[in-house]
């Protein structure tokens, strides 16, 4: 199978085995520039791994992943790691933010990380934080937010740098229904106006209608909606 014209990142055929057990079975992916794109499937059906596959975290066992025309599995892990920090961001379950560090300060992180000088990363993570509503929480310390807060400035972090394509896995599972919405309407909006692609794996169906595009894995297999109906 070719890529889909226009895709900017595609996944053939992923097989991925932990001992006895299949993670990967097969399984597909596509996902344009802008576009959101839900993946669901019940708990073990293998997302997590999907998406880390994709991010290149994961080394899958065999098939291809292409991004942006290259392909994964030929680059370097420097090279891999250099593509993480420059074009991909990161949001999961539990914002995972450095509690020593202040709000601002965490999602200043990636920015400082790639040699940006302190002023102008706080500055460029605050006009995040503010879109994302949490600027008012730059000083304090994760501990001292609450859940929808906390993930709130996950999702500033993870957009800061300019990526390309956003992971996101449930990024909103810890969260009360409320709360979980109001970090999926902002955290849709951030990234569509960034114009970055979002791959957001949960298996909440209220989360997934932020998406463009749902895709279901079943035993380590992906099936686009779409091409169902
Ligand atoms: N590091 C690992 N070592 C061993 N087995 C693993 C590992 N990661 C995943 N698996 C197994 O691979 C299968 C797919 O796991 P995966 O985490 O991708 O599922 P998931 O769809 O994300 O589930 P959940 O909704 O519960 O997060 C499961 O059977 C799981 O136990
Ligand atoms: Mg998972």
């Amino acid at each position: 199978m070719t890529p889909p014209p226009g895709s900017l990142l595609t996944a053939e055929n992923l097989r991925k085995a932990y001992g006895p057990t299949t993670a990967l079975d097969g399984a597909e992916f596509s996902i344009h520039p802008g576009e959101v794109v839900a993946v669901m499937g019940p708990s073990g059906s293998g997302k997590s791994t999907l998406l880390h596959c994709l991010a290149g975290i994961v080394t899958p066992d065999s098939g291809s992943i292409t991004y942006d025309g290259r392909e994964l599995s030929a680059m370097s892990d420097a090279q891999r790691s250099a593509l993480r920090r420059s074009e991909f961001g990161f949001v999961f379950q539990f914002g995972q933010l450095v509690p020593e560090l202040t709000c601002v300060e965490n999602v200043a992180l990636p920015l400082r990380l790639n040699g940006t000088s302190r002023k102008e990363a706080e500055r460029a993570a605050l006009s995040w934080m503010a879109r994302l509503e949490v600027d008012d929480l730059a000083k304090k310390r994760p501990g001292e937010v609450s859940g929808g807060q906390g993930q709130r400035v996950a999702v500033a972090r993870s957009l800061v740098s300019g990526p390309r394509v956003l992971f996101a896995d449930e990024p909103t599972g810890a969260l009360d229904s409320l709360n979980g919405e109001r970090v999926m309407e902002l955290f849709t909006e951030a990234a569509r106006s960034a114009n970055a692609a979002v791959v957001l794996v949960t298996h909440e169906a209220r989360v997934a209608a932020y998406s463009d595009r749902e895709i279901v894995v079943r035993d380590g297999r992906s099936r686009d909606m779409e091409r169902l109906v």
